[in-house]
């Protein structure tokens, strides 16, 4: 570990097969993450479907800052930093609603729903030089959507969300949207939430983790396969299932191979992959045999796309660190458009019945996240080992790294750019950005 004067030697904490326990446990670090992964690269911030109407606005963070997610009068969608340009009161304190305008309660201040100020009161106390124009919400200043997927980033330079998503995690983005056969997504069906005393990365490595399920969620298995008759072996050693590292901290668990021969045990353990003939025709007519195959056999995804979202089945999965030891979690079922209705509620009763609150299996995962940062408090042996499959894991025909099911690919492959972005985002990182931003700055003039 570093003295106090000095920077933390991130290549120390972070091995290719284990990681030091104090990343999940050092308020330095987690300050650190905070303004090198959140505050400065992109972030998932909401998906368009959930502000269908001009007006509709929800209250997101990235990192530790407020945003509105706010859809105008005009229909567009912005990011507006919750954050008055008076005397920086919040102007908009519910997290959900639909507005015309923001009023900031301290000294009546008033904003469109497009950040535009467009009162301010007794402005016969300002100049002439005062100029309304001039103090508009800020925006978030990168902005950027990928299938109503809208990601933010507080950094004015830096690289592009394409690039930061990369074609890998673009195509399961597209197969988690492309299970409706309208190509879009309903994201109104609302949220639930739960909160944890562990650190962030505690969910993300789980999400990704097809190791445990068979013992965590012993009890959700065992309750299916006397339900059904059927025993699910996708997470076990000899699952033909995979973990796939997509690049950039982005990784998988990929059953698209088990679920060929397969489907009809995931579909009995959680009931939300879509069925029915009309909706088989309905997607062929629209994607065509192969494509529609090539859809349905995935059934969606599940992924994460770092740092904050994860998607399996039909959920969108929103992590929001709050301290190194807390953290939040949002979850927010999806429903396709263009299906029949008796379709999207068996999607929302299938997520209901593992991961919703009176759920049999999400619970679990929490239980386990609390007793991992209770076991970081013994520190003889700080090592997390992150070792399992590496002898086995190869490249795959379009250079993704594979290996196993039960294989460690995922978590190493999010360690890999947790590592890569904290090291990064170093001092040498901040003058190559203030360069970038200044040759921005020249080139605007
Ligand atoms: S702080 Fe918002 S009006 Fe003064
Ligand atoms: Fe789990």
């Amino acid at each position: 570990m570093a003295t106090p004067q000095a920077g933390i030697d991130y290549d120390a904490l972070v091995k290719e097969d284990r990681v030091h326990g104090s990343v999940y446990a050092e308020p330095r670090i987690f300050a650190e993450e905070m303004e090198r992964i959140f505050h400065r690269g992109w972030v998932y911030v909401g998906h368009a479907g959930e502000i269908p109407e001009p007006g509709d606005f929800r209250l997101k963070k990235i990192g530790q800052q407020s945003v509105i997610m706010v859809r105008g009068e005009d229909g567009q969608v912005r990011l507006l930093m919750n954050r008055c340009r008076h005397r920086a009161n919040t102007v908009c304190q519910v997290e959900r609603g639909n507005a015309k305008t923001f009023r900031c309660a301290y000294h009546g201040w008033t904003y469109r729903n497009n950040g535009d100020l467009s009162a301010v009161t007794y402005q016969d106390g300002y100049d002439a030089s005062f100029h309304k124009e001039d103090y508009g919400l800020s925006p978030v200043p990168r902005m950027d959507m990928y299938r109503g997927f809208i990601f933010g980033s507080l950094s004015p330079a830096g690289i592009t969300l394409d690039e930061h998503l990369g074609q890998p995690a673009k195509e399961q983005l597209d197969l988690f949207v492309d299970l409706s056969p309208a190509g879009e997504l309903d994201v109104t069906a609302g949220v639930h939430k739960y909160g944890y005393r562990g650190n962030w990365k505690f969910q993300l490595e789980n999400g990704m983790d097809g190791y445990h399920p068979n013992f965590v969620h012993q009890t959700f298995f065992t309750a299916v396969q006397k339900r059904t008759g059927l025993k699910l072996d996708l997470f076990t050693s000899h699952s033909t299932g995979l973990t796939r590292d997509l690049g950039n901290g982005h990784v998988m668990l990929d059953s698209r191979e088990y679920n060929k021969t397969n489907s009809h045990l995931l579909r009995a353990a959680l009931p939300t992959m879509p069925g029915g003939d009309d909706y088989k025709e309905a997607m062929v007519q629209r994607y065509g045999h192969e494509r529609a195959e090539e859809i349905l056999t995935a059934g969606g995804t599940h992924m994460l796309v770092f740092p904050n979202l994860i998607l399996i089945g039909v959920q969108i999965r929103v992590v929001q660190p709050i301290s190194e030891s807390e953290t939040q979690v949002f979850l927010y079922p999806t429903l396709l458009k263009g299906v029949a209705p008796a379709m999207n509620i068996g999607r929302l009763r299938g997520h209901e019945a593992f991961f919703g609150p009176a759920g049999k299996g999400a619970v679990d995962d929490l239980e386990m996240f609390e007793r991992n940062q209770a076991g970081l408090s013994a520190r003889v042996d700080p090592w997390l080992l992150l070792s399992r499959g590496m002898q086995r894991e190869r490249r795959d025909v379009d250079g993704t790294l594979i290996a196993q099911m039960t294989d460690e690919v995922t978590q190493r492959g999010i360690w890999r750019q947790w590592k890569k972005m904290m090291v990064q985002g170093g001092e040498g990182s901040v003058r190559r950005q203030l360069r970038a931003s200044g040759r921005a700055a020249q080139t605007a003039h």
